[in-house]
């Protein structure tokens, strides 16, 4: 008897002491909402390890990424704005320049098949190439940016306890950004609380709910508030912006848009690809008076969504539901 407690103690000690030596990370892994679809994102080619999502973390805050050493991912997506941008139609990268389209929030990324609002790239993983070598956002060159981090005794010890290696790698880099970003999921909301049977809508709520379901989720889909096609809505008679065009060439798809997800809408002004409404009243105020007539408008847009004065109450009163406050105040993705 007296043997089997000594033979415990010691374990006990010997397990502190290690963990003394080399703190040891609560486990993590790929959060799944029991009613989101499978991931698009292939999970098993870059599983979820607690030090990799870590890494990433530290990598979507720093500078380190940008030419002078200024701009983060989220300089243009913060967690405060459930991962878009503040308030700016149009994002500033390194030297104060700017794009052409708004900075979009980054969540529930796992699910999503192509992304930007043309579809250019349909990997999560070569996502961050384009920030990082876009001349209006973080202006740098990938071989850059590896001799930087490989130069630094900081990075270096950090790539070495998620990837175990001693020569940081390009790949590396994205997947530790790419497990951060998977890591960002939106499930949360009041609307989510319904829907699993631990809260209810009030009257106004459920009307909008209701015409939502009418007038918009054929194209804002449930559960994640898209069905990740390209469409224009009629924002102008000539786009700007030729959008889907500039991808693949098809005349038929001048002008056309991923359609974006509304959760989280309201938190994340300014809306469309371009940022040019700033309150969600002059979005409905757009579908339901404002829809141009263009080449490639969608058909069930051809005579708007006409809405009264209270069915556009009842549908923000229903968006509303649809922050998720949760993810907004969640510890673990916030600047470490
Ligand atoms: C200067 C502002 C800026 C910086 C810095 C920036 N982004 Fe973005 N991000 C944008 C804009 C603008 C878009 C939309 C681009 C488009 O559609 O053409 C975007 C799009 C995205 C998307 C696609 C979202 C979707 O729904 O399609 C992801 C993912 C993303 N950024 C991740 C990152 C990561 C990771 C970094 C850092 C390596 C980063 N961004 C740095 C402005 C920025
Ligand atoms: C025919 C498909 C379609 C229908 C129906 C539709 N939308 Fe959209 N919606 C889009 C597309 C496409 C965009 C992006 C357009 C762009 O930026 O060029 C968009 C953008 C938005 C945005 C901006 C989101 C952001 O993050 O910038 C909001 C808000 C929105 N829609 C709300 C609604 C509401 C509310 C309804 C119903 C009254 C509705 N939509 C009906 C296709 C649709």
């Amino acid at each position: 008897m007296r043997f089997i407690i000594i033979l415990c103690l010691l374990q006990v000690l010997t397990a502190c002491k290690k963990t003394l030596i080399t703190p040891v990370l609560p486990l993590l892994s790929f959060y799944q909402p029991v009613d989101f679809p499978e991931p698009v994102y292939p999970l098993a080619q870059n599983p979820v390890t607690r030090e990799k999502f870590e890494l990433g973390r530290l990598l979507f805050y720093s500078p380190v990424l940008s030419l002078d050493n200024t701009i983060s991912c989220a300089t243009c997506h913060a967690q405060t704005h459930l991962f878009a941008d503040h308030n700016v139609a149009v994002s500033s990268g390194v030297g104060g320049l700017t794009g052409t389209r708004n900075a979009p929030p980054v969540f529930n990324m796992a699910w999503q098949p192509h992304f930007m609002w043309d579809g250019g790239v349909n990997h999560l993983e070569m996502f961050s190439i384009a920030p990082i070598t876009n001349p209006v956002e973080m202006n740098e060159t990938m071989l850059n940016v590896i001799n930087k981090l490989n130069a630094s005794d900081y990075w270096k010890k950090q790539f070495k306890a998620a990837f175990g290696t001693d020569q940081i790698t390009d790949q590396q880099l994205f997947r530790a950004l790419t497990q951060y970003m998977l890591m960002i999921v939106s499930d949360g909301s009041h609307y989510d609380k319904v829907k699993r049977g631990q809260a209810s809508f009030t009257a106004d709520q459920q009307a909008g709910y209701n015409l939502f379901l009418q007038k918009c989720a054929s194209c804002h889909k449930e559960p994640l508030f898209t069905d990740y096609s390209f469409r224009n809505n009629g924002l102008d008679e000539i786009s700007a912006d030729d959008g889907r065009y500039l991808i693949t060439q098809l005349e038929s798809d001048k002008g056309r848009f991923k359609v974006p997800t509304l959760r989280n809408v309201l938190l994340t002004y300014p809306y469309m690809h371009d940022g040019r409404f700033f309150t969600i009243d002059q979005v409905l105020e757009h579908y339901s008076s404002g829809v141009k007539s263009h080449t490639n408008l969608d058909p069930s847009l051809q005579n708007g969504i006409p809405l009264t004065a209270d069915e556009k109450k009842y549908l923000k009163r229903f968006l509303e539901t649809l922050n998720d406050y949760e993810l907004m105040s969640k510890m673990e993705l916030s600047e470490p």
